[in-house]
């Protein structure tokens, strides 16, 4: 998405958001004002067992700066691909979908300096223009803080 992004393109992204949103039964953002105190550990340790119990479930890291859901599962080096206009998620199993912004870096440990539209646009991408499928659960790991991450995940997904 670009800055010059116009009303009617936000538009059309937020219906896109919202049928997402409508289909998934229970959605669960991680989130904490303090940094490591374990959101990263609760939500991929969520997201294993909810799976292992045959639902379907959705696992998105939205922390751009630092993500860590990729280290967690193993999955470091991670690439996602890109079909037509969708991101495919990482199949970790049959049950578990995982996206992470390090999924579309070229190194995984490359600085990210993005400003605040930028990133409210690629969590936005995220809840739009994944290929998730039919989900039981979406679970949001935040990074820490009261910044523009958690604050569009809070108010796209609850709509607060
Ligand atoms: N219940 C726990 N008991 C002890 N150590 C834990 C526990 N949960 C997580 N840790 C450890 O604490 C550290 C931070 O965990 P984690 O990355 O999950 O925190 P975080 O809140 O996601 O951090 P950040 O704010 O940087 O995103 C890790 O080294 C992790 O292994
Ligand atoms: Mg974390």
């Amino acid at each position: 998405m670009s800055c010059n992004t116009t009303d009617h393109e936000l538009e059309a992204q937020d219906r896109k958001i919202n049928r997402f949103l409508q289909n998934v039964d229970h959605k669960m953002v991680v989130m904490s004002g303090k940094g490591g105190v374990g959101k990263s550990t609760v939500a991929t340790n969520l997201a294993v067992f909810l799976s292992s119990q045959g639902y379907q479930v959705g696992l998105l890291d939205v922390d751009v700066h630092g993500p860590s859901i990729a280290g967690l599962l193993g999955l470091t080096g991670l690439k996602l691909n890109i079909i037509g206009d969708q991101i495919q998620p990482y199949h970790y199993t049959d049950n578990l979908k995982v996206v992470s912004i390090q999924g579309l870096l070229d190194q995984p440990d490359t600085p990210l300096i993005w400003r605040g539209p930028v990133k409210i646009g690629i969590i936005r991408q995220f809840l739009a223009d994944v290929n998730w499928g039919p989900l039981d659960f979406l679970i949001i790991d935040s990074p820490p803080g009261t910044g523009d991450e958690p604050l569009t995940v809070a108010q796209t997904v609850s709509g607060c």
